[in-house]
């Protein structure tokens, strides 16, 4: 299973990039305001700053909505640097656009995926990646990870090559549950990949090693 970080933020991209097991970045226009970046040009220099700090794919997010814009848009985007992929939000235009850079070479995205049936068109339309928001999903009562099974179980049954990108992760426990049920990605916030790491038998243990080993 491969690992993105879900952020804007250069320095957690560069720290979770140090570890030495990230796969690429997600970012989205929420992320993006987030870290304070405005203007089309302080964006696509942005995501060429993040291209060039890691070496994979990095999902840059259209903010059009309808199918020529969303095409401009994608196309201006994908021109960036050879590891973009491009974003496209989960509606009729989208999955029209989607097939469009599909049919020419630019590999998408599909964010906003909240059902079975709009991962399938999804990957009918040849989309890379489809992402699940998991952490919405669970925030409105639902169980995220329950789809990530169903889109896992039909994807496997017809063959699709587009790859499950569990998104809005929340918790290192969701990343495990993504894994077992057969993500092929997860993106996620550094904390909760960090979150990973920690155990408290791991903690005691450790001490215990280091003070017996002052008796060496
Ligand atoms: C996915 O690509 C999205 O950027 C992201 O995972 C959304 O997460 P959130 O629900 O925490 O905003």
């Amino acid at each position: 299973m491969k690992f993105f970080i879900d952020t804007a933020n250069l320095d957690q991209i560069k720290e979770a990039n140090d570890l030495g097991i990230l796969d690429g970045v997600t970012t989205n226009p929420s992320l993006m305001a987030k870290e304070g970046i405005k203007g089309q040009e302080a964006i696509f220099k942005h995501y060429e700053t993040i291209c060039e700090l890691v070496d994979g794919d990095i999902s840059a997010e259209v903010v059009s909505t309808r199918f020529d814009d969303i095409v401009a848009e994608g196309k201006k985007l994908a021109a960036i640097h050879k590891n973009i992929i491009v974003k496209v939000p989960m509606i009729k235009d989208g999955v029209k656009a989607i097939k469009w850079f599909t049919d020419n070479g630019i590999p998408t995205n599909c964010t906003l995926c909240f059902s079975a049936g709009q991962a399938i068109l999804a990957a009918k339309a040849g989309a890379r990646y489809i992402s699940p928001f998991v952490g919405r999903i669970d925030d409105s009562g639902w169980d995220g990870m329950e789809l990530i099974g169903q889109i896992a179980q039909i994807y496997d049954i017809q063959g699709y090559e587009t790859q499950i990108l569990a998104a809005s992760i929340r918790n290192a426990n969701h990343i495990i549950r993504a894994a077992e049920l057969g993500a092929h990605v997860i993106t996620s916030p550094l904390e909760s990949i960090l979150a990973l790491l920690k155990h408290p038998l791991t903690d005691i243990g450790l001490a215990k090693f280091l003070e017996d080993a002052k008796k060496l």
